[in-house]
């Protein structure tokens, strides 16, 4: 639709910005602080080529749209540069986003997929974010009391409308995503599926990974790394829906530096910092470009505000590009702490 700009190789998530999650409204310093600091992250991301940036209603308690919304009020030219994604179906306990008129319904967390809800999120939203559209809507876990037939006909009415470009989910495994898509190309007679999946994914978190080799193998038990991982990531390659990375980078576990780093994590940081510098390029590239090597479309998303780190993640394609199996393998062995069965 509207905005013609692919996904670029890295996003810039942003749940990192509008002051944290404190529920007290921020005063006028601490937003222009969360102002200035998300100013030079998105200016560090879009000069570094990460193009993709990730929000969602609940981030800061909207605060984090907000932030981004004062940005593209401020740059009239900056909507057209990112190709923006914002999620809903999260209702927050103690929330004040949601606080006016579902009062009840945000004593405790709870989930929300009804057309009611997502048509005033993505209103709510598109608001806080001063634009017109998204470019892509996530669901963003699933509600087991809703059918997805319910949510895809809201977004395809917020479609039409073009307040939103495609649909895409989060924190869903297979079941949940074969019925998404099918719901969804039911309703466009197959024209349209779910256009992506965003999930924990990284070095740290190798479910989809791991789930493949350790079929029929007692460790597949104590991982819990089988069950909904397992197919996850072929599913998701035959429907042609990409995959997105959450903690992509492990919350820089690997990329402290060795001396900072847990027991657990210290021979995977030594592994990536001497890939790294072999192949001339970040740790953070290292980390990332394990999950780029992998043959699934995966886009990782990454959380930092920090400058540096951002143009170190954008490292990452070449980082795949240099890095051979072995040192993959090396990598995948150092972060499970023992050997592949
Ligand atoms: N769909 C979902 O349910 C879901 C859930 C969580 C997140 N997300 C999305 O995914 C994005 C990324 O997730 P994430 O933030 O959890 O993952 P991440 O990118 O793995 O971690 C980012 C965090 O790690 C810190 N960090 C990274 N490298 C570091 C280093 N070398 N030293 C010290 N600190 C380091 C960053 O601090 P600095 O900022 O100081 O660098 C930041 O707080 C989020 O912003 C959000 O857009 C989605």
């Amino acid at each position: 639709m509207n905005n013609a700009l692919e996904p670029s190789a890295v996003a810039l998530g942003t749940a990192g910005w509008g002051g944290g999650w404190g529920v007290e409204p921020l005063d006028d310093g601490a937003w222009a602080e969360a102002e200035r600091v998300a100013s030079d992250a998105l200016a560090a991301a879009l000069e570094a080529g990460i193009t993709t940036v990730d929000t969602a209603d609940i981030y800061a308690h909207g605060r984090s749209e907000q932030t981004l919304g004062r940005l593209l009020a401020a740059d009239s030219g900056l909507r057209e540069r990112i190709r923006l994604q914002t999620k809903c179906g999260i209702m927050i306990g103690g929330s004040p986003l949601y606080g006016v008129d579902s009062a009840a319904a945000v004593e405790s967390t709870r989930y929300h997929g009804g057309a009611d809800h997502v048509r005033r999120a993505v209103t709510d939203s598109l608001e806080r974010l001063h634009t017109d559209h998204v470019d892509t809507l996530i669901i963003h876990r699933p509600d087991p009391l809703t059918r997805p037939e319910e949510t895809v006909e809201a977004y395809l009415e917020l479609a039409s409308a073009g307040s939103v470009g495609s649909l895409g989910l989060s924190n869903m495994g297979v079941a949940w995503v074969r019925r998404f898509d099918d719901a969804l190309r039911a309703a466009t007679g197959g024209e349209e599926g779910i256009a992506c999946l965003q999930i924990e994914l990284g070095l740290h978190h190798r479910g989809l990974v791991e789930s493949a080799v350790l079929v029929n193998h007692p460790d597949s038990a104590d991982r819990a790394v089988v069950g909904e991982a397992g197919g996850l990531a072929e599913l998701c390659a035959e429907r042609g829906i990409a995959l997105q990375a959450w903690g992509s980078l492990g919350q820089g576990r690997y990329t402290r530096g060795t001396e900072q780093a847990a027991d657990q994590d210290r021979e995977a940081a030594a592994v990536v910092a001497e890939i790294a510098g072999r192949l001339e390029v970040s740790g953070e590239a290292v980390v990332l470009a394990w999950l780029l090597k992998l043959p699934w479309r995966i886009q990782p998303v990454v959380g930092t505000v920090n400058p540096d780190r951002l143009r170190a993640a954008a490292q990452a394609p070449v980082a795949a590009d240099r890095m051979d199996s072995l040192d993959w393998y090396r990598l995948w062995t150092a972060a499970r702490g023992a050997p592949l069965p």
